[in-house]
Formats: structure tokens, sequence, C-alpha cells
């Protein structure tokens, strides 16, 4: 019988063999990566374990067909689902800038306390990039959550607020900015970065990775960026001990290499890590970092692998965890069954990892390598592949499916 994934008390996951997986199909182009992405997960699960385990699909209603069937974009019983189910998968969702309601994907990631944003970047060939060795790419960001400028504490100009604030800051502070200040809150807390850096190290540890670069800003934003190095590296060496290895030991004492079952923590300026990732990718491993420094560093690395229609993403906290296509609605192409279902159909690669079904993770990006290798791609791949033919998003999936069955 079908039930929920559950949790025991030291947080760790039960998975049935028949889990309820809720979805939430996404904006735009959801309809059509949702449908291809759902096909290759099933026949990834039923390739890897036959009929002994099948995930039950739940849909959940957000965004536009939430907003069609409750009156809301995002309901708290819909908040309520992801959060009993405990492991759930999304497609994009619309956000209007500048105006109006705030993101929502923001909105699930802050209700559920999902801190930890996960972006494994790496590049399948024969996408095209534009970068000579896109091969040396091979990182995991973890981009903190829930705090920084992303918490959502801000006033316009000539607000009440702002008004406020300001005449405070003034008054009570000795900073005088111009009346007409738009006011941003940038809050950055030890327990919060402390949990973020213990995650992507645990994760290093169990996939042999050999370095956390903690990417901050800290020579400028003394105490918020400047806090998350500082709390970084105490969370490692207070939780890890000499598991963990400084830069200089490594040299000092390793002549450069590092020894199984340690990992070196290390960190850099955010504009630096932009230069190095190009330059010298190889010398990256796992970056973890502040929300904004995380939003663009992962974007960017995308890019230079190939784009943001390949890479995953996934948004775990203590209680539950949110896999999610990092692509957003792509409104342009949306209905056409010309999307790239990859971002998504890898994001559930995660989420099988996640779960423990590492077999389908595993299966699910050897048929996407191999979907890839054969050339039949969607349009926004098959104009840079020489040879490439274009193929539509549920064909290309079909092509994966292909892959993983026979
Ligand atoms: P976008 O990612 O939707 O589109 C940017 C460009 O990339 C467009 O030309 C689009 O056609 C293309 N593109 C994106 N995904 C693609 C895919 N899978 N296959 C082929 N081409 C693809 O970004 P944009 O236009 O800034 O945002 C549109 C909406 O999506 C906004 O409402 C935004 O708030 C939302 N969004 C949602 C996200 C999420 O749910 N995690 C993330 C980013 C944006």
């Amino acid at each position: 019988m079908p039930k929920p994934v559950t949790l025991d008390d030291t947080h760790r996951l039960n998975v049935p063999d028949r889990p309820i997986i809720p979805f939430i199909e996404g904006d735009g182009i959801g309809q059509d990566i949702w449908p291809a992405a759902k096909m290759v997960f099933d026949a990834a699960v039923q390739a890897a374990f036959g009929s002994k385990k099948k995930v039950e699909w739940l849909e959940v209603a957000a965004g536009e067909k939430g907003f069609a069937k409750t009156g809301k974009y995002l309901s708290d019983e819909a908040l309520n689902i992801l959060m009993t189910h405990r492991v759930a998968i999304k497609g994009p969702l619309a956000t209007p800038v500048g105006k109006g309601m705030r993101s929502l994907n923001v909105k699930i990631r802050q209700q559920l306390d999902l801190y930890a944003c996960i972006r494994p970047i790496r590049y399948y060939p024969p996408v095209s990039s534009p970068v000579c060795h896109p091969q040396r790419v091979d990182m995991v960001v973890f981009r903190e959550n829930t705090e920084d400028l992303y918490a959502g504490i801000e006033w316009d100009s000539g607000s009440r607020e702002a008004t406020k604030l300001l005449k405070l800051l003034k008054s009570e502070l000795n900073c005088d900015l111009p009346a007409s200040s738009s006011i941003g809150i940038k809050p950055m807390s030890p327990e919060k970065t402390k949990r973020l850096v213990i995650r992507a190290f645990e994760y290093a540890f169990k996939n042999n990775r050999k370095s956390v670069t903690l990417m901050h800003k800290g020579n400028i934003m003394k105490f918020t960026e400047g806090g998350f190095r500082k709390w970084g590296y105490e969370a490692a060496f207070e939780t890890f001990g000499d598991r963990v290895i400084t830069e200089e030991t490594l040299f000092e004492v390793y002549e450069g290499i590092v020894p199984d079952g340690r990992v070196v923590i290390k960190d850099r300026i955010a504009d630096m890590v932009f230069a190095e990732v190009l330059l010298r990718p190889e010398n990256f491993d796992i970056i973890a970092c502040p929300n904004l420094n995380g939003d663009y560093i992962s974007d960017a690395l995308a890019a230079q692998v190939g784009g943001l229609g390949m890479a995953p993403g996934a948004n775990i906290g203590d209680d539950c965890a949110v896999f999610e296509a990092t692509h957003g609605t792509a409104p342009d192409i949306a209905g056409k069954d010309m999307a790239n279902p990859c971002s998504l159909i890898l994001s559930g690669a995660m989420m099988f990892d996640h779960m423990g079904w590492q077999k389908a993770g595993d299966l699910i990006r050897e048929g996407v390598t191999k979907a890839l290798a054969s050339g039949r791609v969607t349009s926004d791949l098959a104009s840079q592949i020489t040879g490439g033919e274009e193929v539509t998003c549920s064909r290309f999936s079909r092509i994966i499916v292909e892959n993983i069955l026979f």
C-alpha cells in the first residue's frame, strides 16, 4: 500500500517501497517538462527495482494551477502536504518582478526551513559550452537559503518604515543616508551559517569530495559575510575535528595531496571566485556560500557547462526536502513541447539519491548522458551541437527512457 516517507527521531528518512511523493507541475513549461520527467522517473525505478518499488505521485496544486483551484498561488494546505511527506519535487513557479507577490519559491524555502540549496554542476558532452574545458567543472554549490538580503526585510523609498528607520539610523547610530533611500536588511547568523556548512561537509565526506570553499565578501561586509567565513571555520572544526584540514596544513604537512578521509577547508572572496572558476575550475569542489553569492555563482556555473536547462537543484532542511528545476517558467516556449527537461529530470535523480534509491538516480544520469551523446536533443541544445538533430521535449524523454530500459 502507498505510504508517505517518514522521519525517525534522528532525522533519518524511512522510505517505504511505495512512497507517496508530492509534485508541483509548475507554471509555463511545467506542463511540458513534468510529464516528460515523470516518464523517466517511473522507467528508472522500474529498471532499478522491478515490481518491488514504485512511486505513487501526488499532485499538489500551486502557482497558476493552485490559484485556479483554491484562489491561492500557494495555500497552507499545499505547504503542509510538502512538509508532511518529507520529500517532494517541483517545476518552476512564476513571480512578477518589482511588484505584487513575493516569490513562491522563496516562500516554500522559508516556510519549510529548507536551508540548504544544493546545486551539483558538471558537464554533459556534447552540450555546447562557452569555455574550452567544461569537463573540468565538477562542483556542488551549497547556498544558504533563508538569510541574507533574501530574508525579505526591505522597505520602499519614501515608505513610513524606511523613513522611520532612516531617522533612527541618523539619530542613534550617526548614519546619515539620503532621506529617499530604500532600505533592505542583511541578517546573517552563526547558527544558520553553521548548519549550512555542516551539511556541506557531511556531503563532502559521504561523496568523497576533497574540499569545501567558503565563498564570501568578508573583506567589505565584515560582520555579515566576514561572519559567514569565521562561523564556517568554527563549524567545520567543532563538528569534524581533525578530519578537516586547512590549506596551510595541506601544503606544509601533506605536500598538497589530500589524505584519504580528510576534507580541506578554504575560503575565497566572492569576486575572485567568479574569475577562478573560469581559469582554474579544478581548484573547486564544494562551494558553501551565503544566499546572494550562491544565487549568482550557481547560475554562472550552470552557464559554464551549457546552461540552466541542464542544472538540477535541491532545497533541503532537517525536516523535508524539495527538489526543483533551477530555470524559470520560460513563458516564451511554454506549451510548445520544446523545453529541455534535463534540469527537472536530473533533480529527480538527486531526489532518488536522497531517498536511498541511488540505483534509480544512477540510471537516470546514465540515460541522460547517453541521450545527449546521441545528438538528438531539444532545440536549445540542437542548434549548438555539430550534427545535432532537434527533437521535442517528449521525444527527448522517450530517448532517455529507451536508454534506461534497453
Ligand atoms: P527563465 O529561466 O524562465 O527563461 C530564461 C531563458 O531561458 C528563456 O529564453 C527561456 O526560454 C530559456 N529557458 C529556460 N528554461 C529552459 C528550458 N528548460 N529549456 C529551454 N529553454 C529554457 O527565466 P526568466 O525569464 O527570468 O523567468 C520567467 C519566470 O520564471 C519568472 O516569473 C521568474 O520569477 C520565474 N523563475 C522561477 C524559478 C523557479 O521556480 N525556481 C527560477 C527562476 C525564475
